[in-house]
């Protein structure tokens, strides 16, 4: 019998082990020939012949449990390296993107100038001295500049304040009249709560013949438009001043928070300033050469639309590139 333990140690397969079973323990297996021997065995003898046999029986019966447990553990290990599937690869699947808050409202804005029969101009992001301030009836002792201190570069050449300048350029290379909107990028000295210093802003500039043009066609389109962006707000104007207008003036709508009741992102006025406009001053047409128009302008910031229609606190959140914060804006 010595033989079958060495078999049984020796098989390195499920398989192999299931053909020792059958030829060791089968109905015409080796033990079933031992306990076939008995009726030869003198009858003296039978009871020593049977007790090693049996013995031989569990003994074998135990080696073979053992080995089978450590075969079949070992072939599931394998199985589990074969079909393994590494967790670790990269996914190529790849989400879906949307736009930027601030796109979207921009988008937005144009798209209702551009339903008004407004072109779209863009200007350019480094201006120089005289398209940015001097041609805008802003010369260089204006106290007015104190408010847009920006970046320089060398020649008078500087990151444009405001979107202003697109109004010059238009005008230097058109004739009127002229229906503008300039959608873009500005830049100022300013990092708080409600500025960053890079933001965008949509100007907005109409000429047309002398006498043709008044505040009435500006309360109406802006009041349309505001009513557009904001949904049913009132909306009131606010005298101001700006110096390439005159008369100029800031408009508010009501408060999209407390609905004009005062809260605190209204300071407990129930209104919210959205925008500057006006009357087109004399001496911006002076300074680009227009005689005989009249026209009026208006100028207005795409991250405060954005921060009021989405209720965002902290204008400088929109440009941290947290992807997690931004899907809620969608
Ligand atoms: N340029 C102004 C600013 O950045 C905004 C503005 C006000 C533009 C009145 C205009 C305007 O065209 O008429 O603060």
């Amino acid at each position: 019998m010595k033989e079958w333990y060495d078999k049984i140690n020796e098989t390195d397969s499920v398989d192999a082990l299931e053909e020792i079973r059958i030829a060791l323990f089968g109905k015409k297996g080796v033990l079933a020939a031992q306990f076939a021997k008995m009726k030869d065995v003198p009858n003296e003898q039978k009871g020593a012949f049977a007790k090693e046999l049996n013995a031989h029986k569990q003994n074998l019966m135990n080696e073979f449990s053992a080995k089978k447990i450590v075969l079949q553990t070992q072939a599931l290990q394998e199985a589990m390296k074969a079909e393994a599937i590494d967790v670790s690869m990269f996914s190529t699947k790849s989400a879906v993107g949307a736009l930027h808050p601030v796109m979207e409202t921009m988008d937005r804005i144009v798209e209702y100038f551009s339903s008004m029969n407004f072109s779209v101009k863009t200007g350019n992001i480094v201006e120089d001295d005289f398209h940015n301030f001097e041609a805008l009836n802003l010369p260089k002792y204006h106290p007015a500049r104190d408010m847009q201190d920006t970046f320089y570069f060398k020649d008078e050449m500087l990151l444009r304040t405001h979107t202003s300048p697109v109004q010059i350029r238009t005008m230097l290379e058109n004739k009127p009249p002229i229906r503008m909107i300039a959608p873009g990028a500005v830049f100022r000295r300013d990092y708080d709560l409600t500025h960053t210093p890079m933001f965008h802003q949509v100007e907005g500039l109409l000429v047309d013949k002398e006498g043709a043009v008044s505040f009435a066609n500006l309360k109406f389109i802006l009041e349309d438009f505001l009513k557009y962006m904001f949904g049913d707000v009132d909306v009131r104007f606010r005298p101001s001043f700006f110096p390439f207008t005159e008369p100029s003036a800031e408009v508010d709508i009501s408060c999209v928070f407390c609905k004009g009741e005062g809260c605190r992102v209204c300071s407990h006025t129930g209104w919210l300033e959205v925008l500057g406009c006006g009357i087109v001053d004399s001496n911006v047409f002076e300074a680009v050469e227009y005689k005989d128009v009249s026209g009026y302008a208006f100028g207005l910031g795409v991250e405060r639309f954005a921060m009021l229609i989405h209720q965002i606190g902290d204008l400088r959140s929109l440009f941290e590139g947290d992807i997690k914060l931004l899907e809620q804006f969608q």
